[in-house]
């Protein structure tokens, strides 16, 4: 199997990148650090969450930022959808072009992250599926815990093409396949997207790596190499899950691009931008900027 040509990437950075910030960040930052994506050529950008804002108050603004997003025709906006709860605010807010639901091939984290098991996941699914069909939304579904759950250890690679094909019947265009705590590597994380495109297509699977153990793009050249369509990043490797102590943020998308760059695959994105936008995001959350291409292009 030979890479693609053309490979889209999702920025999550405003969503998963922020969602476990200690401090608030104001909303205004949260809009500019969008303006800066888009500006840099993201075509498609996970904006925020409507979850409850006891468990995640870093996305307690959802609305209030999703009214105000900016008007850029050719960019996607997406925001996580829990339940129908979640999915009414989203709908209301007027300007989303794409919602996901996300579970996990792992019960104990499904319990903790969105409090009931896998199979009634699935069943709070279903409306929130039928209200994107009604208003022409297309609905991503995430698997946390691919390769390891913070809880439970080893995954079988069977019950992650399980939850894959399952959310693939109940109406998701695409799955993304979330290595939550970042443990993988690159056989497996090979083995794993092998095994889920038994019952998806490239076109409807997305790579979602975190890197806590500098594994993720490796683990994203081994899929690549299979011919993976699309990957999640986050601007100068921002983020982390309020439910998988000690894991740290997704692979840096300005690593992403240049790794995408050194293999002649088109992405759409000028990494001059991002990379500078990863250095804004982070002087302005007081952070090291996570992204070793960003540090390097920065001097
Ligand atoms: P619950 O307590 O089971 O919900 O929470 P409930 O239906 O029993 O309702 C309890 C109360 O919550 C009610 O209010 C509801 O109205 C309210 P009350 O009547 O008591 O006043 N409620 C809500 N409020 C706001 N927004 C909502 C909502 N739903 C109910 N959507 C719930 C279930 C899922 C809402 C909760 O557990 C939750 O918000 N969890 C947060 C999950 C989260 O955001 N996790 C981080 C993102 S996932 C991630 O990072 C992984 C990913 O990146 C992939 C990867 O890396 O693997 C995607
Ligand atoms: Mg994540």
């Amino acid at each position: 199997m030979s890479c693609a040509n053309q490979v889209r990437i999702l920025d999550v950075s405003p969503r998963d990148g922020l969602q476990n910030e200690p401090q608030t960040v104001p909303l205004a930052v949260k809009r500019s650090l969008i303006e800066h994506l888009v500006g840099a050529g993201l075509k498609a950008i996970e904006v925020t969450g409507f979850v409850h804002p006891k468990w995640v108050p870093q996305l307690a603004d959802a609305s209030d930022l999703c009214v105000t997003l900016p008007d850029c025709p050719g960019v996607s906006y997406s925001a996580l959808v829990p339940n129908e709860t979640g999915m009414r605010k989203a709908l209301e807010c007027g300007q989303l072009d794409q919602v996901a639901v996300f579970t996990a091939a792992s019960e104990a984290f499904t319990h903790k992250n969105i409090n009931c098991s896998i199979d009634e996941s699935l069943e709070r699914f279903q409306p929130v599926l039928a209200m994107a069909k009604n208003a022409g939304l297309p609905v991503r579904g995430y698997v946390s815990c691919v390769l390891g759950c913070p809880y439970e250890g080893d995954v079988p690679v069977e019950k992650v093409r399980e939850v894959t094909e399952r959310l693939l019947d109940i109406g998701c265009g695409e799955v993304s396949l979330g290595d939550t705590i970042g443990v993988g590597t690159p056989e497996k994380a090979r083995h794993l997207y092998l095994a889920c495109r038994e019952v998806a297509d490239a076109s409807q699977l997305a790579l979602h790596f975190h890197d806590t153990y500098g594994q993720a793009l490796a683990n994203i050249y081994a899929c690549l190499q299979e011919g993976a369509q699309a990957i999640d990043a986050s601007v100068a490797g921002l983020g982390g899950c309020p439910y998988a102590a000690g894991a740290s943020g997704n692979v840096a998308t300005e690593d992403v691009v240049y790794l995408l760059d050194g293999l002649g695959i088109e992405h759409g994105v000028d990494l001059q931008k991002l990379a500078a936008c990863g250095q804004w995001i982070s002087q302005q959350l007081g952070r090291d900027n996570g992204s070793r291409v960003g540090r390097a292009l920065a001097g």
